[in-house]
Parts: C-alpha cells; structure tokens; sequence
C-alpha cells in the first residue's frame, strides 16, 4: 500500500467510504470562542466517545492540548494568519510546510481557498503549491473552499459551490471540505471527482437541523462532515456525536438518529 491511500484510510473509513471529522481549528482566527475555551477538555471529552474518524486542528492545538485515548486521523490546517479583528478573513497564507506535518506525523494537511474573494489568486496559489508539497510525500491535501463575506449569499447556490470544488480538485486537493446547499448538492459532488466533505458551518438552531443537514448530504453524496461550532457548542454535544455517528456510519435515518440522541441524551428534545 502507498502512502497515500494509508493516510487516505486514516481519514475515510474503508468500510464505510464515510468520515466523520470534528474540526477544532477556529480559535487560529476567532480565538477561544464558548464550546472551545477550554479545548483540551472539548478534545478529551468528545475524544472518549471512541465516534471520531478524524481531527482537524492547527499545529499549536496538535502539539500542547491534543492527546487522543487511541490513534484517530488527523488533519493539520496549514493555512491561517488572519484573524476576525484584522482587516480581512480570507487574507489567509500557508502556516505550516509538509515537511513539519511529516514530523508531526498527522495524515493529511488543509488549506483554504477563497472562491470569488478579493484573496481568491493568492489563496488559491498557496493550494496549489502545498498540494505540490503533498504529492512529494504522499501526503493528502484537503482543500477547503470558502466564499468570503462578498459572497456569503452565494453559500447555498450549488452552482457556485460546485464552482469551488472543482476548482479546489484543479489545484490538488485529494478531498475537498466545502457548504451543504440543501438543493442540488448531488450536483456539486457529480462535479467533483474527489471526496465531498461538508463544513459544519454556524450553529443550527436544534440538533434535529444538524442531524437533517448531515442526512440530506449524505443523500447527495457526501462522504461525511467536518465538524466543529455544532457538536461543540451543543448542550447534547456527546450524544449528538452518537446520533451523527449513526448517520453517517450506520445509514440512520433522521428519525433513528433522533431517537438515539434523545436516548442518550436521557431526554426528549
Ligand atoms: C474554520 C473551519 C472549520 O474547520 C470548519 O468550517 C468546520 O467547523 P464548523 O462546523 O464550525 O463550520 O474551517 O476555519
């Protein structure tokens, strides 16, 4: 087996093509936002579950908070350097080399294109270049397609969305991390030739929406989730985790998921 394909099943699982990722990776711009603050009981916690395929997490949260029970995947978010008090969001450049993700021993690195924003050509070059990186050491590449906040309204357009991931595929990303449109998503992943993930995004208003967003994906042909503000900003964040899980690896439906998570829960919600 290959490098590639090792690391590939440390993210995807073989028996179900399916993933799912929690990303902890926000503080890099927003800082230590509420369900995040104290992030390595957020890790412990939601770590003990033994649910999670796969971490998503900047170099400085791998090194001094994460300590995972057994041996998940992990994604390195190699690009960052701006911050929501800074004058622009997707001025984003790369913050971490293969090289150092190498030593780290993570499983595949991220960095961020932002579609249709003024930082659109830089951000999408530093993918290129870091997927040139990757192919040096077998190392996968997820890109994650942002829009900007000129775009924000473009989110659930799956023409536009659709635009993103290929254009992400086109400059290397074996993976692509990018928003659920609700219509139309099996479009966005007919015309992507790599796996789907979809970003979690702000907190839905109950979990019954996440858990509806999470199947209506996977229906489209997503192969699972990054997810991060609505697992851990959920009063129900463990049992939650339970109820995705079901999605995502046990083909539940909404309505079983929903079941397991009150189960779990202890209470109906
Ligand atoms: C933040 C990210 C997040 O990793 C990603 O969007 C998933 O988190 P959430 O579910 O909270 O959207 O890229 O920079």
């Amino acid at each position: 087996m290959q490098g590639m394909q090792r690391r590939l099943n440390k993210i995807i699982r073989k028996s179900t093509g399916r993933s799912l990722v929690i990303a902890v990776d926000h503080g890099m711009a927003l800082g230590a936002m509420s369900g995040i603050v104290n992030i390595r009981k957020t890790i412990d916690d939601l770590d003990a579950t033994g649910l999670i395929d796969c971490w998503l997490m900047t170099k400085g949260i791998y090194t001094h908070a994460f300590d995972p029970a057994g041996d998940p995947g992990v994604i390195l978010r190699a690009s960052g350097g701006a911050t929501i008090a800074g004058p622009e969001l997707t001025r984003e450049g790369l913050t971490a080399t293969v090289e150092e993700a190498m030593r780290l021993g993570v499983d595949c690195v991220a960095t961020s294109a932002f579609v249709g924003s003024d930082f659109e050509h830089e951000t999408l070059i530093n993918m290129a270049a870091l997927s040139t990186e990757c192919r040096k050491w077998d190392i996968p590449m997820l890109g994650v397609i942002g829009l900007g906040k000129t775009n924000e309204d473009k989110k659930k357009d799956p023409k536009f969305i659709a635009l993103g991931a290929r254009v992400g595929v086109e400059h290397g990303a074996d993976i692509i991390k990018t928003y659920y449109t609700e219509t139309d998503f099996d479009k966005v992943v007919a015309g992507c030739p790599v796996p789907v993930l979809i970003a979690g995004g702000p907190k839905c208003e109950t979990d019954l929406d996440t858990l509806e967003m999470i199947h209506g994906a996977l229906q489209g042909g997503a192969s699972g989730i990054v997810m991060g503000r609505n697992v851990w900003k959920s009063p129900n964040a463990v049992p939650l985790l339970s109820a995705v899980h079901g999605l995502i690896h046990e083909n539940m439906n909404v309505k079983e998921a929903h079941q397991l998570l009150e189960e779990k829960a202890g209470h109906t919600l």
